[in-house]
């Protein structure tokens, strides 16, 4: 594989789909495809911080997901406590922050609960930060950002991309340099409108319980040929590098 100790991008953002297919084929329950995405996540974590990444940002659960039947939602609210749960100790041993994005509010209290405790527990943490997206969706977040701008009287001319980003549930997270989306969906569905703007996309067909480590290296490898122009011209980016 054609892959690059250098040009690690700084920030990952993920989209986990395909649990429910990845369980179809094989004639067993959603839940169970939930269950083995969660074995890719941590595959995926462990590799992320072994290649310094400094931030790891993926999409656990939509705004629009709680419109999934009840019992798919509590199911996956019980797998999330745990997993937060067991989790904890293999997080601090390899000295990962976690974070949480989204409308939390509508977390049931058990997996709130659970998920601040392991956040404060891992706030010393500084090798990589693991941002959860729960309960998230951008245009949430978009709208929430303005009604807190208005309600804090900012005036018109103090509002630029800097301000607004500091709105955002994001705030001191720098923008995901590469997107990934599993399962062969060519969509954003609603994960990071703002944050994405200059990213590199990488969709690939395979669904999230097989995204493991040579899967995750293969979207590193294909980033890293990527030219990230910015707007300028070809001959630009090749003087400043
Ligand atoms: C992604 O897998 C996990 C969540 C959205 C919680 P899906 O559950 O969306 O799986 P598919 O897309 O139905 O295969
Ligand atoms: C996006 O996946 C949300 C997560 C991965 C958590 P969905 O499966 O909910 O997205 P759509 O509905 O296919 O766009
Ligand atoms: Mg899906």
């Amino acid at each position: 594989m054609d892959f690059q100790t250098l040009r690690i991008p700084r920030h990952v953002a993920i989209i986990m789909d395909g649990n429910g297919r990845w369980a179809k084929e094989r004639g067993k329950s959603r839940m169970f495809g939930h269950s083995e995405g969660a074995m890719s996540l941590d595959e995926v974590t462990e590799t992320a911080v072994e290649l310094g990444i400094e931030y790891l940002t993926v999409y656990a659960f939509s705004t629009e997901n709680w419109n999934r039947p009840g019992e798919e939602v509590s199911a996956l609210m019980s797998l999330l406590v745990q997993s937060i749960e067991d989790k904890t100790p293999k997080l601090l041993d390899n000295n990962i922050r976690l974070l949480a994005i989204g409308d939390l509010s509508r977390l049931p209290r058990e997996v709130a609960d659970r998920l601040q405790r392991c956040i404060d527990e891992t706030a010393h943490c500084s090798r990589m930060s693991l941002v959860l997206a729960l309960s998230y969706s951008a245009q949430w977040e978009i709208l929430n950002a303005v009604k807190n701008i208005i309600n804090d009287k900012i005036s018109v001319e103090d509002i630029d991309e800097k301000l607004f980003s500091d709105y955002l549930t994001t705030k001191n997270i720098p923008d995901p340099d590469l997107l990934i989306r599993t399962s062969g969906e060519v969509r954003i569905s609603n994960f990071l409108l703002w944050q994405l703007a200059y990213s590199e996309l990488y969709f690939t067909e395979t669904l999230w319980p097989d995204f493991r480590r040579e899967e995750f290296l293969k979207a590193i490898a294909d980033y890293q040929n990527r030219e990230r122009r910015f707007g300028k011209t070809s001959e630009q980016i090749s003087i400043t590098n």
